[in-house]
């Protein structure tokens, strides 16, 4: 099973080359463009395949990763009850892992938006619709 994850080819860090024949094949593809606006839209093509449709952790690509990909429905409870959206937003642009010098599995997809549009504002309102996105899938 070939699973495609969307990633700017700028962004080609860390290829995953996985041999054990059980696991799905993570590839790493060019991320296709959809609409800034939609928060739902983006989620779905970017980070469904990973945290599943219902952001729970459980995407079909989750098997194939390290490090299990976040169930994002608690991000909210596991804060307090306040969602914290700047963390989210900054760990979506991959700001708060450089400034953490860590490294990590999920793609920087900062580097991805910028790669997508030529305008930063565009990037902006991505990072943005898509963290409200993540809000609105938190556990009640
Ligand atoms: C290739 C798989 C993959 C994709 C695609 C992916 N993620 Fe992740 N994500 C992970 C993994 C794995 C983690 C766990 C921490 C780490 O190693 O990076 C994570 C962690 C997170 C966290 C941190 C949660 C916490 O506990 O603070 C957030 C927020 C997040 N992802 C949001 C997103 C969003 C939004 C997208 C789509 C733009 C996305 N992810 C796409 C694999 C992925």
């Amino acid at each position: 099973m070939i699973l495609r994850t969307a990633l700017a080819s700028v962004a080609m860090l860390g290829m995953m080359a996985l041999t054990a024949r059980a696991q799905p094949k993570v590839e790493r593809v060019t991320a296709t463009h959809t609409s800034a606006a939609s928060g739902k839209e983006m989620f779905d093509t970017y980070c469904a395949v990973c945290h599943g449709a219902m952001g729970k952790g459980d995407g079909p690509a989750a098997n194939a990763m390290k490090k299990a990909p976040a169930n994002l429905t608690q991000l909210a409870a596991k804060n307090g009850g306040t969602f914290p959206a700047d963390r989210v937003s900054q760990y979506i642009t991959g700001a708060e892992t450089l400034a953490s010098h860590g490294s990590r599995d999920m793609p920087i997809w900062g580097t991805v938006f910028k790669a997508l549009d030529r305008d930063s504002s565009v990037s902006i309102l991505r990072t943005r619709n898509l963290t409200e996105y993540v809000k609105s899938l938190q556990a009640k």
